[in-house]
């Protein structure tokens, strides 16, 4: 699709500049983000592309070609959520989020483009709000870092959609880098790039193409939980502000003190972050047993303790896990639905795709998707006259 074309149709003016940003897969470190814990995602080729031009007057139009449709507000009033085209409460709660840290920018027509898929957990918001704010920052010359870039994103779904995430979709969104895999520190924000091993290992990205539809209760249930496990346990032992502060050796002497379900909980959040902590050395010596212990037992921890798994991403993992060459397989990102992913030896990705078109089906009745992914690069901005 030629999107300038397209734009200029629309728009009856050329775009000045092309913003994209990707989505992501989390290769492990699920719901530690928002316990102040560790993380791994790899940004992915699927992404969402915004061309923009600047406007005279203080008017923000948008167009979504996935969408078909246009949304369009002020910049002079406070800006309000749409609810005939929802899509677009992400490209407003970035501009609403501009104006709250007092930069104001000016009117701007937008088009939005993506091949992110929608509602499967591979981060098409996060990817949509890095967009718009590196659309702004490129069409205002503005002066911003990635963390301010990504802070504000997360602010605009935070505060402005309503979705309560942590920071590590919007973070790998902006910092990703091809063909590495990015180690993040949720508290501190320090973090490390490392090479993913493309000549060994392959990522392949399952879709249960069930949609994500309790993600956000539910989401939010479990950070309750998690918060009720810190004020529960900081009673007990000193010092801690989030799950990512309780040692192991505290946990197991103090777990009485929590309801069955926080339990249950806790135990994930501290054991994934150790095990986040495991990959990394595993991953760099490239410990083909090792990586697969821990993406296998963060599945199973996913689905008996944090229960957020289901029926169709517990089916993707078997096929997985009973493919020579699959180094190890569990289901990415929120949960309920959306996407599994396996790490495959180099070569072996055809016979995993073979199996999974051919069994998912026939115990789902549902026809998946599968994406092969190298880890891609991060949010960037182009000039385009
Ligand atoms: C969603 C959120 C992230 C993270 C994951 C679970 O993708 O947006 O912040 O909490 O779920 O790891």
């Amino acid at each position: 699709m030629n999107l300038e074309k397209t734009f200029i149709e629309i728009f009856k003016n050329a775009p000045e500049i092309k913003a994209r940003a990707p989505g992501r897969v989390n290769l492990i470190g699920e719901h530690t983000d928002y316990n102040d814990g560790f993380v791994m995602p790899i940004a992915i080729h699927h992404e969402i592309v915004i061309l923009a031009c600047p406007r005279r007057d203080r008017l923000v139009r948008l167009h979504s070609v996935g969408f078909g449709q246009s949304s369009s507000f002020s910049l002079d009033k406070p800006i309000e959520k749409d609810p005939v085209h929802p899509w677009s409460n992400y490209e407003r709660g970035v501009f609403s989020e501009y104006l709250k840290r007092g930069i104001v920018p000016g009117g701007a027509d937008m088009l939005i483009y993506g091949n992110v898929p929608v509602g499967a957990g591979l981060s098409s918001s996060a990817a949509v709000e890095m967009a718009t704010s590196q659309a702004v920052k490129g069409l205002n010359g503005l002066d911003l870092s990635g963390i301010d870039m990504i802070k504000l994103s997360q602010d605009a779904e935070n505060k402005f959609v309503g979705m309560n995430c942590g920071i590590m979709d919007q973070f790998i969104s902006c910092m990703g880098e091809k063909g590495k895999a990015l180690f993040l520190d949720c508290r501190s924000l320090e973090y490390e790039l490392i090479p993913f091993p493309s000549d060994t290992y392959t990522v392949v990205i399952m879709n249960t193409r069930v949609k994500r539809e309790l993600t956000g209760t539910e989401y939010n249930e479990r950070r309750g939980q998690c918060e009720e496990g810190v004020r529960l346990l900081g009673r007990k032992v000193r010092g801690i502000q989030a799950l990512r502060d309780v040692e192991i050796n505290d946990f197991n002497m103090n777990k009485a003190v929590l309801p069955e379900k926080v339990r249950m909980r806790c135990e994930h959040v501290i054991k994934e972050n150790a095990r986040v902590k495991a990959f990394v050395g595993a991953l760099k010596d490239r410990d083909s047993e090792r990586m697969g212990l821990l993406l296998t037992d963060s599945h199973k921890s996913l689905r008996d303790l944090y229960e957020v798994s289901c029926r169709e991403l517990d089916i993707l993992v078997d096929i997985a896990m009973a493919v020579k060459g699959v180094v190890g397989a569990r289901m990415t990102g929120a949960g309920f639905g959306g996407c599994a992913i396996a790490v495959v030896e180099k070569g072996r990705e055809k016979d995993l795709e073979e199996a999974v078109l051919k069994i998912y089906p026939e115990q789902t009745g549902i026809i998946p998707e599968i994406y092969i992914s190298e880890p891609a690069q991060g949010a960037g901005i182009e000039k385009l006259k």
